[in-house]
């Protein structure tokens, strides 16, 4: 008898649909016979915290050995890096930030339920909130400034909403969110409704009043902090991430964490990398002085732009963003068009070196001026 017949096997919320394209990779580039600048996944072209780098060649040998079983000593050391104002056992450790967020939303979000996000932003929130059956509301950003509408967001939350994202400094847009307007949305949410504050590109924020989840947490606020060590750090190639929030919401999250899940290398490149002050402080510098050199040449070349928070622009060339992609990897360059990250027209651009950037402002005269 087949009784299977008219049964339907797959998650129907399961279904095909964009799942994330990231831009090219090194082998992609190495494969081809001419220098090229990747400016186009916001990642450190100063290299890798070298105290990680350190810590990885020490630890080489051990690869016949299992990890830690946990992130315990990551957790630790995460809690000096916040000089003990927040207990080790409030971080959330894994293999990305990306990896943190999928653990976050598989713990809060399902069939039934709903997630509050601002496009333009980060791809996952939205991705990995859907494969769990749940559902997406969007309440944009103003197109102009990319300031949040903070009262539609507000009011977008039903009893179904637990999760609501915001993200500062914001990817695509560099834009941050000023600490009055966080304080008007962690403190104007409903108690069911947990903030997510996505803060990978937090070392590169100079604004007076940019402010971190960490604050909300302590006050023992529904707020959870997510991190990464793949920008600032130069990290991105080894994938670890780590979140921060209230004992409780911790502790049920961490029912999710399986056993073993960050590698050896990174768990000790990981914590040797939180006491890398220098080299934080000299990639923080080298993207702050670059930006202004940028900003500058874009006025003389005339591209529109948006002054960033973050270690990328997001610009809006007069050309179709995938034909000024094309013709700046022409020149040598690699930059991201971000029309999926609902930023249509617009293309990202990480800040390298002086010299990266130095080649990629010549390259943009010449595309625009062609
Ligand atoms: C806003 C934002 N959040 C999270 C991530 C995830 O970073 P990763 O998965 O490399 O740790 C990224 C990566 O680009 C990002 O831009």
């Amino acid at each position: 008898m087949d009784q299977t017949k008219d049964i339907n096997i797959f998650k129907p919320y399961l279904k095909a649909k964009v799942s994330y394209k990231g831009g090219k990779t090194l082998n992609d580039i190495k494969a081809l016979d001419k220098p090229i600048y990747k400016l186009s996944s916001n990642e450190n072209l100063l290299g890798t915290s070298p105290k990680a780098i350190q810590a990885i060649i020490d630890h080489i040998g051990n690869l016949n050995s299992y990890p830690d079983r946990s992130a315990t000593r990551l957790q630790a050391a995460l809690s000096k890096f916040y000089e003990n104002e927040l207990k080790p056992e409030q971080f959330i450790c894994g293999p990305s930030g990306s990896e943190v967020l999928d653990l976050i939303i598989r713990g809060f979000m399902g069939e039934g339920l709903n997630a509050v996000i601002s496009n333009p932003a980060f791809l996952v929130y939205q991705m990995f909130s859907e494969k769990q059956g749940a559902e997406v509301i969007d309440v944009p950003l103003d197109p102009d400034n990319f300031d949040l509408n903070i009262d539609g967001m507000l009011d977008a939350i039903n009893e179904n909403t637990r999760l609501l994202f915001l993200t500062s400094p914001n990817n695509p847009t560099g834009s941050y969110i000023p600490e009055a307007d966080m304080d008007r949305i962690v403190y104007g949410v409903p108690d069911h409704v947990i903030v997510v504050i996505d803060e990978v590109y937090f070392q590169f924020a100079d604004a007076s009043d940019y402010c971190l989840a960490k604050k909300y947490v302590k006050e023992g606020k529904n707020v959870i902090g997510v991190n990464s060590f793949s920008k600032a750090y130069g990290l991105a190639g080894l994938r670890l991430g780590y979140a921060y929030t209230t004992e409780k919401i911790a502790q049920y999250i961490l029912q999710l964490y399986k056993p073993f899940l960050i590698n050896m290398l990174g768990l000790e490149a990981a914590i040797a990398a939180l006491s890398d002050t220098e080299f934080i402080k000299e990639t923080v510098t080298l993207v702050q002085t670059e930006k202004m050199k940028i900003y500058k040449a874009f006025d003389e070349v005339g591209i529109h732009y948006w002054k960033t928070q973050g270690n990328f622009i997001l610009t809006r060339p007069k050309l179709d963003p995938q034909v000024f992609e094309e013709r700046m990897f022409n020149e040598g360059i690699m930059v991201r068009p971000v029309g999926n990250f609902g930023a249509p027209g617009c293309v990202r651009i990480t800040i390298g070196t002086e010299e990266a950037n130095e080649a990629m402002i010549e390259a943009i005269r010449k595309v625009v001026n062609s």
